[in-house]
């Protein structure tokens, strides 16, 4: 069939030219905002009186028609209708003739492809943030479990306090949670409809442009033509905050490679989240995890990607934008199955809380409490009770034991002013809980903080705005 704007043309385009300027391999994917885009248009025609009301109905049945034939996936995609949006209205010509030929009123495919992108984009949006709020619920669900179990708190990957292993867990969260928020401040700003715009310049026609947007679920229509045909920030956005989301998986993953090594021992992947190796019949890899960091490469990259594409554009709609797609499906596709697989792997994940406690006892990790409680209890000035503290420490690893371990008279020993009691000052828990001060580590810092993200997630539950 003759390209649906053929009229002006006299050969037939290239094969090669098909190959290359054709975003159908990709942009089928765009296939049902395609459709409710048209179904709402038409709808809006009809109310203007530039449709009839039985051109409206022939459309909505051909197109109802086209997204069953697509969903069975009966339809053909051919290369020669180029684009998603020539690919449906061609089917539909075919199907209902005249009333077909009537649909691009008052549209053009610049302001067709802003809006099926952007009703992807927020669609996106609404299900990585779904994603999100399940992950901060199945940590908050562990956290609970693990508000006492000890385990060492560090500062550059070297023993530095006792924290508890749900007070590690919400610190994931609170990450995850400022996800949630920036695509759900980005929805809103992107939350509008640039259908109606043409070209680049308006429509000749009485359009409400009102009706379409509500009916298509956005706040209202976009503020100017030009902008909404070249406008691509939405899409930016979401590669952005799906940059982020990756990169804060990132850190979760590397943390769980390093906990679930044989030199941490603190987690272990269930068998249905491991691999194993080809050659070495010992081993179990944690290929997810390793994965999970990996994977925020690719969406880095898409980032850059479309932000190259649109940097030094002239206004309005060029071709390039037709670039803009894949790396959002990538990254899309990339953040949804991340999601899910991790908070998958966390759910089977198996806690070795006694390992965790094991290794708090190395490092003396509650040295810092022993110059407290020295300089709180005894009236010793810090910087002498920094040094009492220092020999304290190199005595306990002189007998290879935890400063946590010494006995109390072993302590009493070194200094005449410090007071019975100490040893209790020393003890693990008794450290982890006296980090009780707002957002520290005490089991009802721990809880509160607990608490808060839950009732923040219940709230989002609620809201219908996705
Ligand atoms: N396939 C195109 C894209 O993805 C649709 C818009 C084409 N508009 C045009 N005037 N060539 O951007």
């Amino acid at each position: 069939m003759a390209k649906l704007w053929s009229g002006r043309f006299s050969k037939d385009s290239s094969k090669l030219l098909d190959e290359f300027n054709a975003s159908i391999p990709f942009d089928q994917k765009l296939w049902e905002q395609d459709i409710r885009g048209s179904k709402a248009h038409s709808d809006m025609l009809c109310e203007i009186g530039v449709l009839s009301a039985e051109d409206r109905d022939a459309i909505h049945r051909g197109l109802d028609e086209i997204a069953c034939e697509i969903l069975e996936g009966r339809f053909e995609f051919k290369l020669s209708d180029e684009d998603i949006h020539m690919a449906i209205e061609g089917a539909l010509i075919e199907r209902i003739g005249d009333a077909g030929k009537r649909l691009h009123t008052a549209r053009s495919r610049n302001d067709q492809v802003a809006l099926d992108f952007r009703l992807f984009v927020l669609q996106s949006n609404q299900q990585i943030r779904s994603k999100l709020c399940a992950l901060i619920d199945t940590l908050l669900k562990i956290a609970s479990n693990h508000t006492e179990t000890l385990m060492p708190g560090m500062t550059h990957l070297q023993h530095a306090q006792p924290i508890n292993f749900g007070f590690h867990l919400v610190a994931w969260c609170c990450a995850f949670k400022r996800d949630v928020e920036r695509l759900q401040a980005s929805y809103e700003r992107h939350n509008y409809s640039p259908l109606g715009s043409g070209a680049l310049a308006g429509v000749p026609y009485r359009t409400n442009r009102e009706s379409v947007a509500h009916n298509l679920g956005f706040i209202a229509p976009t503020l100017n033509a030009m902008d909404s045909v070249s406008d691509r920030d939405f899409a930016l956005d979401l590669l952005y905050e799906i940059a982020m989301v990756m990169m804060h998986i990132s850190r979760v993953a590397e943390e769980l490679v390093l906990w679930s090594s044989y030199e941490f021992g603190f987690v272990s992947f269930s068998d249905e989240y491991s691999t194993g190796s080809s050659i070495m019949p010992q081993k179990k890899n944690p290929d997810v995890a390793e994965l999970l960091r990996g994977k925020s490469g690719r969406t880095y990259g898409n980032l850059i990607a479309l932000l190259t594409v649109m940097k030094g554009l002239p206004l309005a709609y060029n071709k390039d934008t037709q670039e803009d797609k894949e790396g959002v499906f990538d990254s899309v596709q990339t953040a949804l199955i991340s999601l899910e697989i991790l908070e998958a792997s966390l759910q089977t994940l198996t806690i070795h809380t006694d390992r965790m406690h094991q290794m708090a006892l190395i490092g003396h990790i509650s040295a810092t409490d022993l110059a407290d409680f020295l300089v709180q209890s005894c009236g010793i000035p810090f910087r002498e009770a920094h040094h009492i503290t220092g020999e304290v420490v190199a005595y306990a690893e002189s007998r290879g034991v935890d400063l946590s371990e010494l006995a109390e008279d072993e302590i009493l020993g070194f200094d005449s002013r410090i007071k019975t009691g100490v040893k209790q000052a020393l003890d693990l828990h008794t450290s982890m809980n006296a980090r009780d001060s707002l957002g520290g580590t005490s089991t009802k810092q721990t809880l509160a903080q607990i608490q808060i993200l839950q009732q923040w997630l219940t709230l989002k539950a609620k809201d219908h705005n996705g």
